[in-house]
């Protein structure tokens, strides 16, 4: 029987998770099997037991199950147990592995495919909600020379910036707050693209930006990219860069090898 892996989420049938992984599995030569699974909103932790008693190896998991795989999880990697949140489940014998690959999969788009660096820049991160958390760390270990959580509800950001105080150099408010700074980097973790809308932002936020990242991604550029371009950002990207890295890091987990990302990116862009 052939290895079996799948994505389980709420909903899950746009998820790119299978094409992305059975592209990886072809390009490495793996045998293995990678489907999607539709866990029932209030059934997620039977959902997941079946497919672990049916011999499945590993899954990834998304929205909005990321907290309750990390309280089913038996063992955690160091940043998944920082983020608090799971996107990678490996089982083996009876112990379940959860890892999470989002914010290396961000910092691996930023600084291998589009080639910026993150070390002694000034990055503001845009929300304070599970995808924001999940990306803290791993860009703090970058070492930025600061880093700014914003967010519409100010006391969110700064609950992060009191969590993640001891990583590095954060600062914490409302969009506004940060009125009159200027970063080299900006990437909206808001779930704002979701809804075709974008935060408030002060004027001239974009004047010095050589990237703006928005971690959604859609056919036409988000409105958020679309408004940082015409505001002065030098480069805009979406997250399906994120994406295709956040699965090669599970792949790499579950298999012991790193898949080749840019051409399955390429691909993923020319249909999206
Ligand atoms: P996720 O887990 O995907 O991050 P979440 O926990 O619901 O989702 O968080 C959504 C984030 O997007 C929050 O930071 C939210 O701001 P608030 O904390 O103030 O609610 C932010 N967000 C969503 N829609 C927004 C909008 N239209 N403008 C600004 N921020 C928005």
């Amino acid at each position: 029987m052939l290895d079996s892996y799948a994505v389980i989420g709420n909903p899950i049938a746009h998820s790119k998770s299978p094409l992305i992984h059975s592209a990886f599995a072809q390009q490495t030569n793996q045998a293995l099997h990678y489907g999607a699974i539709l866990a029932p909103l209030d059934d997620f932790r039977e959902t997941v037991e079946s497919f672990r008693q049916q011999g499945g190896k590993g899954l990834n998991v998304t929205v909005p199950f990321k907290l309750e795989a990390y309280q089913l999880a038996t063992r955690l990697t160091e940043r998944a147990s920082i983020a608090q949140a799971v996107n990678t489940l490996k089982f083996e014998n009876d112990e379940i592995l959860g890892d999470n690959t989002d914010g290396a999969g961000l910092v691996r788009d930023i600084e291998h495919n589009l080639e910026i660096s993150i070390a002694d820049k000034r990055i503001l991160l845009m929300g304070a909600g599970g995808a924001a958390r999940g990306v803290i760390l791993p860009l703090l270990q970058q070492k930025p020379a600061l880093l700014a959580i914003a967010n519409r509800t100010a006391q969110k950001a700064q609950a992060l910036q009191q969590q993640f105080d001891a990583y590095g150099h954060i600062a914490a408010g409302s969009f506004m707050h940060f009125s009159g700074e200027n970063f080299d980097i900006i990437v909206n973790a808001t779930s704002a693209s979701l809804h075709d809308a974008m935060p408030e932002l002060p004027d001239g936020i974009f004047a010095h930006t050589a990237l703006a990242y928005d971690m959604m991604y859609s056919h036409e550029p988000t409105r958020f990219l679309q408004f940082a371009q015409k505001n002065g950002a030098r480069q805009i990207a979406d997250g399906i860069g994120m994406l295709v890295e956040q699965a090669a890091e599970s792949f790499l987990l579950w298999r012991g090898i790193r898949p080749e990302t840019k051409p399955v990116i390429a691909r993923l862009k020319s249909f999206i």
